[in-house]
């Protein structure tokens, strides 16, 4: 199943194009299904089904057209069962002890229900082969990177907290909570979250192959919109998803001949000149601004023309991952494309086998692999676009002092 997941700005037309990508790959024969992540749903409006999304059919797939389906996720009942215990816990954890500092900001970030939903259902999906492809309606940026940002950190709890805690707590229950004044969790609690774990696996690995998942960029030809973006592409590579296509919507139509938008055409070819200067290679593709509104079926499948003519919407336009690490002569190279970052924005920090790299108020955990064990970062530099780390064996660190 090939996974297309559709971010941007707010209101810059990603359930608009999401939608109309579905529609198309629909009508090409694919068996298709538009989801909404955001939890403000707009997927059944632009389809102008007005409410008849809404009522006891919510959550699960409506057939929209031929081949295509879309469904507004809910926060299932499942999820309110697991997670309702785990994240109550970890807040009362939060609350009652002084966490190791890291340790608390990895729990802060501890995602929500809708997003654990959402990821509960694409792995579903992916597990049964369900549909041919998948396409994703996300949030507005941060949120969408919150949703990517879960199973990394969902595994992270999984290897480093949660088999530690529960052994200790299997011996150490009857009287480490007289001793620390710190409630535990029951073993319920474990076995929700082994529960969800069990539901979530393989999930990371199917979001971060670029074989199966990329992801879509929509903007606008303006200054801050297009920052944005940039920033969000940052971002994604960040978290190892690969950005294959950007999609610059709205762009005046040529015919336009009202000296009105005179600045606005300035603008626009101003910053869609600057939008393929910065993203090369990654594709972009241009969706003109309407002379109406595009809600229902024949406005969707005419923008879905007219933005796909000639272009396949489920192929990967980019197959490189944005990180990976290289074997040189006598070290390691860990290369990490992060397209607009400056030196000034990133730290990098080793823990338990991870290497966190710290970006703005995004962090990641970067495995360092097996074959690294008794290397170690010895230097680090951020250079046209790419942070590059290598590693050394830690005894050969030691010698050169
Ligand atoms: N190319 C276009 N021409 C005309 N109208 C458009 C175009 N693209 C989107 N719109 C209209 O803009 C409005 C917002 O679009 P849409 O809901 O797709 O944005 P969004 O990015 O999903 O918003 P949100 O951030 O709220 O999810 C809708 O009314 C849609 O019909
Ligand atoms: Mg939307």
């Amino acid at each position: 199943m090939r996974i297309l997941l559709y971010t941007g700005k707010g209101g810059v037309g990603k359930t608009t194009v999401a939608a109309a990508t579905g529609l198309t790959l629909a009508a090409r024969g694919l068996k298709t299904l538009v989801m909404s992540v955001d939890a403000a749903h707009s997927l059944a409006d632009v389809f102008d089904l007005d409410g008849r999304l809404t009522d006891k059919r919510c959550g699960v797939p409506v057939a929209v057209a031929p081949n295509l389906w879309i469904q507004e996720v809910d926060v299932t009942e499942e999820i309110g069962r697991h997670w309702k215990d785990i994240s109550g816990y970890i807040a009362t954890l939060l609350a009652v002890t002084g966490v190791e500092e890291v340790l608390a900001e990895e729990l802060a970030i501890f995602p929500g229900m809708e997003e654990v939903s959402a990821l509960l259902y694409v792995n579903r999906y992916a597990r049964e082969n369900a549909y041919d492809v998948l396409i994703l309606d996300c949030a507005p940026t941060g949120e969408s990177l919150r949703f990517v940002s879960l199973p990394p950190t969902l595994d992270w709890y999984m290897k480093k907290l949660f088999r530690i805690e529960r052994s200790f707590l299997k011996v150490a229950r009857p009287v480490a909570e007289k001793v620390t004044g710190v409630p535990l969790p029951p073993e319920r609690y474990f076995d929700n979250v082994q529960a969800l774990a069990d539901k979530l696996d393989g999930v990371d690995a199917l979001l971060k192959d670029p074989k199966t998942t990329t992801v879509r960029l929509v903007t606008n030809a303006e200054k801050i919109v297009l920052r944005e973006t940039q920033r969000a592409f940052m971002y994604f590579g960040l978290y190892g998803f690969t950005v294959d296509a950007v999609i610059v919507n709205r762009l005046l139509p040529g015919a336009l001949e009202d000296p009105f938008f005179d600045k606005w055409r300035k603008t626009q070819a101003h910053f869609l000149a600057e939008a393929k200067r910065y993203f090369d290679p990654v594709p972009i593709w241009t969706v003109p601004l309407k002379d109406d509104q595009v809600v229902g079926l024949s406005d969707l499948a005419r923008l879905g023309d007219g933005l796909f003519s000639g272009i396949d919407p489920a192929a990967s336009f980019r197959t490189t991952a944005p990180y990976s690490y290289q074997k040189k002569a006598g070290h390691y190279l860990l290369t990490l494309e992060l397209p607009f970052a400056e030196r000034e924005d990133v730290e990098l920090a080793v823990a338990s086998g991870d290497l966190i790299v710290t970006l703005g108020n995004f962090r990641h955990h970067i495995p360092i692999p097996r074959t690294l064990s008794g290397h170690a970062p010895t230097k680090a530099k951020v250079e046209a676009g790419r942070l590059t780390v290598r590693f050394e064996r830690a005894h050969e660190e030691a010698e050169r002092g």
